[in-house]
């Protein structure tokens, strides 16, 4: 009685990690002309306003899961916006697909409009609130989510930390000096931190379960005490080049020891697909010499990203007693594709030829747990 699926001429591997991304911005990708600063005022923030209505929201998810699911995407690390019911909406849409999930209520107290905002008490409050009712139960996790240092009070940013200390399985996710102007800006309302990075640290916010998204414009010191908390980076190669914030240097950030994540930070990123995530961090590599192997890049978006989420020994891999998050890859999904895998000698050639030409008509299908969700 058991169904079958013929996949010839494809690949079977564990589904994708994407290690940062903004759900609530699917409809701001490929917003024209501005950096950072002015990218956040002028298109994200009105867009996240809408979340406040549960409805809004609910579909938002719907449909970014199922852009997830169609670029063979099973887990992410996901921000929803300042309004509780945007979680709320994310988490029900996650159980009833039963997707390995991490997201959490975005927290900002300051230099933003008052739609957007929370104050210590409620970000506090609605986090706690949010942990107990969704974190562990089923596949969802929660991350306490302080957008960066610039919209947070240093009261709210002791509250983070504090979270942190309350569930030491929780995560913490945020983002750090991923444009100058942002890391200048940084220096006026912190005067007195050494850094950025030193912001977060003095707040209790570094740790092995906590991922900062960009992390571009550091210094020695910064990328040192990263290593020594095990603090991770999540690089999003497509958000750095479609803001023009600056170009990560992954291989400095391995050779100081610091565990890096791909992520597609949609929408800073232009894609919601591993394969342009890879792609990307490719060419940015090449840029300052190092060349990103595929066998790296396929494992950071698997393998190796379910390890720095603690998630290791449940996803990431194709064996036995792990959760089956699996895709199927079309190794020949377009005439060019076709052609160029005619050239290609051993798997590591296939997976490049994927990671720098493939999309999401690639993939064929994608299993939650064992059960076909997407084809
Ligand atoms: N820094 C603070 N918020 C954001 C965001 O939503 N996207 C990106 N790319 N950077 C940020
Ligand atoms: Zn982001």
């Amino acid at each position: 009685d058991t169904e079958h699926h013929n996949y010839n001429n494809c690949l079977i591997m564990p589904g994708f990690v994407d290690g940062h991304v903004h759900y609530p911005q699917v409809s701001v990708i490929a917003s024209f002309g501005t950096q950072l600063l002015e990218w956040l005022e002028k298109y994200t923030f009105p867009e996240e306003a809408r979340f406040s209505e549960f409805n809004y929201a609910k579909k938002a998810a719907n449909s970014f899961l199922n852009l997830l699911l169609a670029n063979g995407t099973t887990t992410a690390a996901v921000y929803c916006t300042s309004h509780p019911q945007s979680v709320e909406a994310f988490f029900e849409e996650a159980s009833l697909r039963n997707q390995r999930m991490i997201a959490g209520k975005v927290l900002m107290d300051r230099n933003a409009p008052k739609s957007v905002t929370d104050t210590v008490k409620t970000g506090y409050e609605d986090s706690k609130q949010l942990i107990d009712k969704w974190h562990g139960v089923g596949r969802n996790l929660y991350a306490v989510t302080p957008r960066f240092a610039p919209t947070s009070s240093p009261e709210q940013l002791e509250a983070c930390g504090e979270l942190l200390k309350e569930y030491p399985d929780i995560y913490l996710q945020s983002h750090l000096a991923e444009n100058m102007e942002e890391v200048r800006w940084v220096h006026e309302l912190f005067p007195k931190s050494k850094s950025y990075q030193d912001v977060y640290a003095q707040y209790g916010m570094l740790g092995s379960r906590v991922l900062y998204g960009h992390a571009i414009h550091l210094t020695e010191q910064d990328l040192a005490q990263a290593a020594e908390t095990g603090t991770k980076y999540v690089h999003c190669p497509t958000s750095n080049l479609f803001i023009g914030s600056g170009l990560f240097n992954i291989a400095n950030t391995w050779n100081c020891g610091v565990d890096v994540l791909l992520g597609s930070d949609v929408g800073g990123g232009t894609s919601l697909s591993p394969f342009a995530t890879m792609k990307a961090a490719y060419e940015i590599a090449q840029l300052s010499g190092f060349s990103l192997t595929p066998e790296e890049a396929f494992w950071m978006s698997t393998a190796g990203g379910a390890e720095s989420l603690y998630l290791g020994d449940k996803i990431g891999r194709l064996d036995v007693g792990y959760e089956a998050d699996i895709v199927v890859i079309d190794l020949a999904s377009t005439s060019l594709i076709k052609q160029r895998m005619d050239r290609a000698e051993n798997i590591r050639d296939v997976l490049f030829t994927q990671m720098m030409l493939a999309d999401d008509r690639a993939i064929k299908a994608t299993f939650v747990a064992g059960r076909i969700m997407y084809s």
